[in-house]
């Protein structure tokens, strides 16, 4: 009686039992299935021919008359991109740098430290144009466009009102709704990134 159950014993510490190698063989399938799992996210980490397409792109603003304003996808995010009227330059331009809650122009295309005048918000000679990030700087809401308190944008999720230059001027927002990197290919075409 002894004996047998010493030997039981033995046989389950020393070699693997059937249902060891049960769990051996799904331990391993784990691992490759985990393996297999794992590089599609990788590899969609690299950069191929279509995210590198859209690491610029080009938009067509012919069609865009004063007053309008359209949005495109750039890099995942939405761009507003507004054909100012001459009355939304105005209020813009009167507005004193003293006077704004961020008086930094966040415009990818001047010196970081460039001021948020109504000319740096926009490009030289192309003043009625707005190209900028539709992302609330506060937490990543898309504001509307033609509300709020300073008739330029309204964010809804936490009350930010931005003017007609994309500047935050009251609310929770810290700071100016962002100019990505665009230039004027011609007069109807903008390229952004
Ligand atoms: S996300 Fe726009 S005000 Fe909070």
């Amino acid at each position: 009686m002894f004996r047998e159950d010493a030997t039981l014993e033995q046989t389950n510490t020393a070699e693997p039992t059937r249902r060891d190698f049960l769990y051996i063989a799904t331990g391993a399938v784990g691992v490759v299935g985990t393996g297999a799992l794992v590089w599609p996210f990788i590899h969609q980490m690299n950069p191929d021919a279509s995210a590198l397409a859209l690491a610029s792109i080009e938009v067509d603003v012919s069609a865009v008359e004063e007053g309008q304003s359209i949005t495109v996808m750039w890099r995942g995010k939405p761009v507003f991109v507004r054909h100012r009227t001459d009355k939304e330059i105005a209020e813009a331009t009167s507005v004193a740098i003293d006077d704004l809650p961020d008086r930094n122009a966040r415009n990818a295309n001047l010196p970081e430290d460039a001021q948020a005048t109504d000319p740096n918000r926009s490009a030289e000679g192309k003043e009625p144009w707005l190209v900028m990030i539709g992302i609330c700087t506060h937490l990543g809401c898309v504001p509307l466009g033609e509300a709020g308190d300073f008739g330029g944008w309204f964010c809804p999720c936490h009350g930010s009102h931005y003017d007609t230059a994309g500047r935050i001027r009251s609310g929770p927002a810290p700071e100016n709704m962002l100019i990505p990197p665009f230039k004027f290919t011609d007069d109807e075409t903008i390229l952004i990134g």
